[in-house]
């Protein structure tokens, strides 16, 4: 199973909008006969490559996957039909499949037809691989991971070089060179290789002048979409972003100047107009605001406040830019910050994964940039709390992962709908 998790990684990146799956056949003597992983143009299902590579030696053997085997018509014939036809003894699978159209009939299938099925094998590490998977597939909705690299005391910038003024672009960056070591950057890096897209505020435009590409080196199926929330098209022409822009750029704005619209769209820049957010629900209140009765959930369920009004700061709405996402086949989203997109992600209850990575270094003052701004949560027990935490170390640093919604559970699905 270890063997079939290794191959399923190996589909990172070439399996989206399909999970990532690894599978191994053993003949009847126990020897390794046949392995093989999905990739989405590849078209076959990983068991079905393993069983080819197998021929004959199938017959009696033992398959080890992942995941449930199909049982429903795709762009591929059912594979616990196929399982079932090479004449396997016994299937051995980490996981069911969280595709309501799956989800235990696979199973069934393979029973109905005399063969051994050992369930839960590996199980916690084969969902962690296809997270993502389970949260689409049952949303259509992308799953999404908030990244952010930040001092011990949770500052991801220092404060703003206002001295340089606000045409220089990308100053901040200039002059402050990487919170976090190479080791940690270049992990974030494989965190964009899994993503269908990345997503930052035009505020981390401005100030960094990132490209926001995918470097990890990995081969992937298609460009990682690079996603602005810029509300009134404020987004630099000269940005490296817009200068690099190969109809993988997707600016979300809620109003847009049809002629600005124009100047980003000849530059191969995609625009989309989103329906406006309602306020952050810790924001002060304005005069200016229109009142709406609605109930809001914390990730406990708990409702957290009885009324919700039109904030009037005129940003998108970022469940509907993720159900327009959702649309788009976009499976996965890493938000990478700025505190404002941090904070209005966190509000709005879209996070599903934090991946936080911390140096070892203290900015201290109230001038540098808090990894999350705005109203933020008034009651700890508002707090987005974090399960299922993960440590990992990478050089000098250290990075916190954990998970605010659980994408295999049944309020999840409600949650996003
Ligand atoms: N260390 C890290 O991991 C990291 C990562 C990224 C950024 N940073 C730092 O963060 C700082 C930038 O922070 P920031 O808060 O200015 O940047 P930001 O959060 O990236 O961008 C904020 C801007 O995004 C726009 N926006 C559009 N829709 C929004 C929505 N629904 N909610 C919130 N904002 C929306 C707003 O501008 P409009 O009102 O004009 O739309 C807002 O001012 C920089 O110093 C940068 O270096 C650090
Ligand atoms: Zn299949």
């Amino acid at each position: 199973m270890q063997r079939a998790l290794e191959l399923a990684r190996q589909g990172v990146g070439l399996t989206a909008p399909n999970p990532h799956v690894g599978a191994v056949v053993l003949d009847k003597q126990g020897q390794l006969a046949g392995e093989g992983f999905h990739t989405y143009d590849g078209l076959k299902h990983a068991e079905i490559l393993a069983m080819e590579q197998a021929g004959g030696r199938a017959r009696g053997g033992t398959l080890y996957l992942n995941l449930e085997p199909c049982s429903h018509q795709g762009r591929t014939a059912p594979c616990a039909d196929a399982v079932i036809k090479a004449g396997i003894a016994t299937v051995v699978a980490a996981m069911r499949d969280p595709n309501p159209q799956v989800s235990g009939r696979g199973f069934d299938k393979l029973q109905g037809a005399g063969i051994d099925v050992v369930e839960a094998v590996l199980r916690s590490e084969a969902r962690k691989l296809n997270d993502w998977f389970a949260k689409y597939i049952r949303t259509k909705t992308p799953f999404v991971t908030l990244k952010a690299g930040m001092t011990l005391d949770g500052k991801i910038a220092p404060p703003a070089q206002v001295s340089l003024g606000p045409t220089a672009m990308g100053a901040a960056a200039a002059g402050s060179g990487w919170i976090t070591s190479e080791e940690a950057r270049a992990h974030a890096q494989t965190l964009r290789h899994a993503n269908d897209a990345i997503m930052v505020g035009v505020g981390t435009i401005v100030a960094d002048d990132p490209l926001l590409t995918d470097r990890s080196g990995l081969s992937r199926r298609k460009p990682l979409l690079r996603v602005i929330l810029d509300s009134q098209l404020r987004l630099p022409l000269t940005s490296r972003v817009v200068a690099s822009a190969q109809n993988d750029v997707l600016v979300i704005c809620s109003m847009a100047e049809e002629r600005r619209r124009q100047e980003l769209e000849a530059r191969g820049v995609q625009v989309e107009q989103v329906t406006l957010a309602p306020i952050s629900i810790s924001a002060p209140r304005s005069k200016k605001v229109k009142q709406m009765p609605v109930r809001r959930r914390t990730g406990t369920g708990k409702p957290i406040v009885e009324e919700s009004r039109t904030s009037g700061d005129g940003r998108p709405d970022l469940r509907q830019v993720m159900r327009r996402l959702g649309e788009l086949e976009i499976t996965s989203v890493l938000i990478e910050g700025g505190a404002l997109v941090n904070w209005a992600a966190l509000a709005a209850d879209v996070v599903d994964k934090i991946f936080l990575y911390y140096a070892p270094k203290i900015l201290a003052g109230s001038g540098s940039v808090p990894f999350a701004a705005g109203g933020g949560f008034h009651q700890l027990s508002e707090a987005a709390q974090v399960k299922d935490i993960a440590l990992h170390r990478f050089g000098i640093d250290f990075a916190v992962e954990g998970y605010i919604h659980d994408p295999y559970e049944e309020t999840n699905v409600h949650r996003a709908n």
